[in-house]
């Protein structure tokens, strides 16, 4: 026999999953309705309504993909690239190389453009790219979570839309966290996930196409490499199709995880996108403010950080699994560390969603403090 489920009480301030709302849970709790039910086509209908509100976006083509923001990513480029197709992929952190590996498996020849990790990569260097490759499609991520970067977007936008190109941002840290603006930035296509700026558990991918995007996957040469994230199948659930004005099957979706994102939706409009906005800013200025009051330096370039997750240097001397363990295993606080080549060298604080609070921000800086001053003390 095994026990009833009981976890460790967890404060989550790594890279995410943050904190889900209380609503949202709840949600979760709600009965199963068949995926063709009026009533949950209603719950569906809502959950699209809503997310265009937070991507900024009248694009029809909006709606989560099941699967985490991973999914959202490879949803995005399967439908765009076609086998020898040229693509720009911009590289200044771990999930730029991810967009870049997943653009190749789909058969795209790319180019991609490197900046230093913790740096943003400068417009100038896309044009360079994108002139010399003419790329059906120009990626980029808009908050890096394994570097703290939120990456401009507008110039590159315009470099890709004067070549024709299709635009993708990785919105999976700064939707919900930051302003998107899909419509009003010209966004071609962009995806997010459910477990960090919307409060909401893991396993939903929201993305949008705009009517280009839309276009552009309907004229391929060749079949959708996928059949679970093929986007002219999902549109026949999600919308119905012109010609067929009923809704077709396509996979069981999760009832539980869409009226958890539709919960979540709520609490983000509820609180107004502008004050959600605010909110990050405000509680990332103070952890950084206090970081530095307990002499731990910034990893992201100034002018460039994102507000939903702060990376600091570790101090020479200072061992960074010991750090975390403690805190995760005596305190109850969960922080991320390092990846690629910020492994062992940084840590990654978010503040993303419900989690961005003033008392995070205390709770997180008490701790670190603590621990720093025992292991300085130690060692001299
Ligand atoms: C910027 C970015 N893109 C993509 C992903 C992949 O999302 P997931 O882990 O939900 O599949 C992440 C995850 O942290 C991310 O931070």
């Amino acid at each position: 026999m095994y026990d009833e489920l009981i976890i460790p009480s967890r404060v989550l301030l790594g890279p995410g999953p943050s904190e889900a709302n209380a609503r949202v849970l709840k949600a979760m709790t709600t009965p199963m309705l068949g995926y063709l039910d009026t009533a949950f086509v209603r719950v569906m209908d809502d959950t699209v309504a809503l997310l265009r509100q937070v991507f900024g976006t009248e694009n029809r083509l909006t709606f989560p993909v099941s699967g985490t923001g991973t999914a959202g990513m490879e949803a995005a480029l399967v439908n765009v690239i076609e086998p020898g197709d040229a693509v720009v992929v911009g590289i200044n952190g771990y999930f730029g190389g991810r967009i870049a590996d997943i653009a190749a498996r789909c058969g795209g020849d790319v180019t991609t453009v490197e900046a230093e990790w913790g740096t943003h990569i400068p417009a100038d260097s896309i044009a360079d790219a994108v002139t010399r490759t003419r790329p059906k499609l120009v990626a980029l991520v808009h908050g890096e979570t394994s570097t703290g970067i939120l990456q401009p977007l507008d110039e590159a936008i315009a470099i890709a839309h004067e070549h024709d190109a299709l635009f993708l941002a990785d919105c999976v840290t700064s939707l919900g966290g930051q302003p998107v603006d899909v419509d009003a930035r010209g966004i071609d296509i962009a995806y997010s996930c459910t477990q960090k700026c919307l409060a909401g558990p893991p396993g939903l991918s929201p993305i949008t196409f705009s009517e280009r995007a839309g276009d552009v996957i309907r004229r391929r040469k060749t079949p959708i490499q996928s059949f679970y994230l093929d986007v002219t199948l999902l549109e026949q659930y999600w919308f119905g199709t012109p010609d067929v004005q009923q809704r077709a099957y396509h996979h069981t979706v999760s009832m539980s995880l869409i009226y958890a994102l539709r919960e979540a939706l709520r609490v983000v409009m509820e609180e107004g996108l502008a004050a959600r906005y605010r909110r990050h800013e405000l509680h990332a200025r103070a952890l950084l403010a206090g970081a530095k009051a307990i002499g731990l330096e910034p990893a992201a370039e100034e002018g460039y950080r994102a507000p939903m997750l702060t990376t600091l240097r570790i101090p020479e001397g200072i061992d960074d699994v010991t750090i975390r363990k403690g805190l995760l295993e005596e305190d109850g606080i969960e922080i991320g560390g390092g990846l690629g080549s910020f492994a062992g060298k940084a840590w990654r604080i978010g503040l993303m969603g419900e989690s961005a609070t003033e008392r995070n921000v205390r709770l997180v800086l008490n701790a670190l403090e603590k621990r720093l001053f025992v292991v300085r003390k130690a060692f001299g």
